[in-house]
């Protein structure tokens, strides 16, 4: 062996080096970024997923609200602190108490109180609540009509949930493609997983506050940037949403099908119906409007993307050994 090494020209002895140096970066890498598996309950929690879908075909069936709230939930678990559940604890000053979190969907947070109660039944002190949102999440899509993909788990939970980070993680709905571009790009998100995840405003609501602006030229504000509206859903939008509002009405976020997890959101924002300034503006920015008129076009393309893009959303700052843990009760940590 000592021989044949010594045998070789030096030129190929540095090429072989050189291979074996990148297999070892390559393979540091792997292990510097958590590792995820489809299967990594598969000898401890087998029913792990059976068991999470059971509570969420309970709670569906309840209130289609548990939908869109859980989809948003887990975007919002993913880009404050990492997919860590750090937004299910709960507490003076914890993320809900800050920015877009205190609108989260109390249907959400009780379909995870409920899952989580179920798998610790079966198998206590074993999945993390972090991974119970992720399986969760992927079922209320694939029942909404959205499509069914394989969830990766071995999250654990974070021991951290304070609102300090919570308003700068977040995207807001006046944001232009820009700050969207540049605050998912830190989250190692492309602009098409932006667009394909923005999708997710195929079901759900919004609140009158998030949208008000752009129905009105409010005498004295400042002239803010706003995406062009169709004229008669504006006019539709001042009856949902009068200038003295009720703080708790709210509009459909895809006006055309808002039950339903398809491709409907992109055709509301080609006819210029996207009630959030920051959805509207995908279509209203050439960089963008070609994704928007393929996904509208072709909802596999739109699925796919989606699917894709979700799971480079759960894998955001996973937690592991000394940083995590997994917890007993989601609102708490151990
Ligand atoms: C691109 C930047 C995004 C912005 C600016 C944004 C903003 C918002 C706003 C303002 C609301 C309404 C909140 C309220 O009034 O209570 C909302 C709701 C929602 N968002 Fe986003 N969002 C973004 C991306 C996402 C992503 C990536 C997902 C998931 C993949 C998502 C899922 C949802 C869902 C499902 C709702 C409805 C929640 C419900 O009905 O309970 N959003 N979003
Ligand atoms: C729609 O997109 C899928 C997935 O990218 C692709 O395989 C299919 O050919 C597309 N269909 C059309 C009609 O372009």
């Amino acid at each position: 062996m000592k021989s044949r090494w010594l045998q070789l020209r030096p030129r190929q002895q540095s090429l072989i080096l050189a291979a074996v140096v990148v297999v070892l970066l390559l393979a540091a890498a792997q292990l510097s970024e958590a590792k995820l598996s489809r299967s990594y309950y598969a000898s401890t929690c087998p029913n792990v997923e059976a068991l999470v879908r059971g509570v969420v075909t309970q709670k569906l069936q309840e209130t289609f609200n548990a939908a869109p709230g859980t989809l948003r939930l887990f975007f919002h678990d993913c880009f404050v602190r990492g997919c860590d559940a750090s937004v299910l604890i709960s507490g003076p000053g914890d993320e809900h108490s800050a920015g877009a979190d205190t609108t989260l969907s109390p249907d959400a947070l009780d379909l995870i109180t409920r899952a989580k109660a179920a798998v610790e039944a079966r198998c206590a002190n074993t999945v993390s609540c972090a991974d119970i949102l992720a399986i969760a999440t992927r079922d209320v899509v694939s029942q909404a009509g959205g499509p069914l993909y394989p969830v990766e788990l071995g999250r654990l939970d974070g021991k951290v949930g304070t609102k300090a980070v919570v308003k700068h993680s977040l995207p807001g709905p006046g944001n232009n493609l820009d700050q969207l571009n540049k605050l998912f790009a830190t989250n190692g998100l492309t602009q098409t997983d932006m667009i394909a995840l923005s999708g997710g405003h195929t079901i759900g609501v919004t609140h009158c506050d998030k949208f008000v602006r752009r129905l009105y030229p409010f005498k004295g504000a400042k002239p803010q940037y706003s995406p062009p509206m169709n004229l008669a859903f504006l006019r539709q939008m001042r009856g949902t949403c009068p200038l003295n509002y009720s703080p708790t009405t709210v509009a459909m976020l895809d006006a055309a099908t808002p039950l339903k997890f398809d491709n409907g959101y992109y055709q509301t924002l080609q006819q210029q119906k996207g009630l959030l300034s920051s959805d509207q503006v995908l279509f209203a920015d050439r960089r963008s409007r070609s994704t928007v008129n393929y996904f509208a076009a072709n909802q596999t393309a739109f699925f796919d993307a989606f699917v894709a893009a979700m799971a480079k959303l759960g894998r955001i700052g996973v937690k592991t050994g000394s940083d995590g843990e997994i917890r007993r009760v989601c609102t708490k940590v151990n």
